[in-house]
């Protein structure tokens, strides 16, 4: 699906513009996933084992854009992506209807509401989507930032995978949440 640019400004006065992602910026989109991968507490995929690359990732930002159960959308200032969130939707007739999220906000862009905005506009399009019926994220349940954000926005909480990643020598559990739209 294709998301129409949205013009938006942080508390503290800067642009950005919500829309989805083109093929010929994965280059960018890629700088983007590898630099929040650096993060050991908030995806399962660590920064020496990213593996995709721009060819590929342009294919995933193609099909994105043809989609109708997903999308790929970004928080572009300027020349620069500050924000990204993807909706993969299930490739299997039975969870075609499911949209997977993820999303990350660069560091320096963080506690400006771009994570809120962009989820607002997920759930608007995802809600007016005949193909999809819901929404499925799985969080690390010590990413307190990111739980309150989706408990905020009505998500349901729909289980837990105790120990389900270890960091370092810490079993650490997964939550699993849901939004029906
Ligand atoms: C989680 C994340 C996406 C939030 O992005 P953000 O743009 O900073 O979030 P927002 O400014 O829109 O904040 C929305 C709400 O989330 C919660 N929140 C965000 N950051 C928080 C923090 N550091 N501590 C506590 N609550 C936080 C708050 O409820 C906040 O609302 P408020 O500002 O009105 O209190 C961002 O921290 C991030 O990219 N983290 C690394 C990647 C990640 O964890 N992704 C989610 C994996 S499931």
């Amino acid at each position: 699906m294709k998301i129409p640019p949205r013009e938006l400004t942080t508390p503290d006065g800067r642009a950005y513009t919500i829309r989805s992602a083109r093929p010929s910026e994965a280059g960018k989109v890629l700088d983007h996933a590898w630099r929040v991968r650096a993060e050991p507490e908030v995806s399962v995929e660590d920064q020496d084992e990213f593996r995709c690359d721009a060819d590929q990732l342009r294919g995933i930002l193609k099909t994105a854009l043809e989609a109708d159960n997903g999308f790929f959308l970004i928080a572009a200032a300027g020349d620069d992506i500050v924000a990204t969130l993807s909706v993969a939707g299930g490739r299997h007739a039975k969870v075609r209807h499911v949209g997977e999220i993820g999303v990350s906000v660069r560091a320096g862009w963080r506690r400006r509401g771009v994570a809120r905005r962009l989820l607002e506009v997920t759930i608007e399009h995802a809600r007016a989507a005949p193909a999809l019926r819901r929404l499925s994220l799985e969080v690390f349940a010590r990413n307190t930032a990111a739980i309150r954000l989706y408990e905020s926005q009505g998500w349901a909480h729909e289980g837990r995978r105790r120990g389900h990643v270890r960091i370092g020598d810490r079993d650490e559990d997964v939550l699993l949440m849901g939004l029906l739209l």
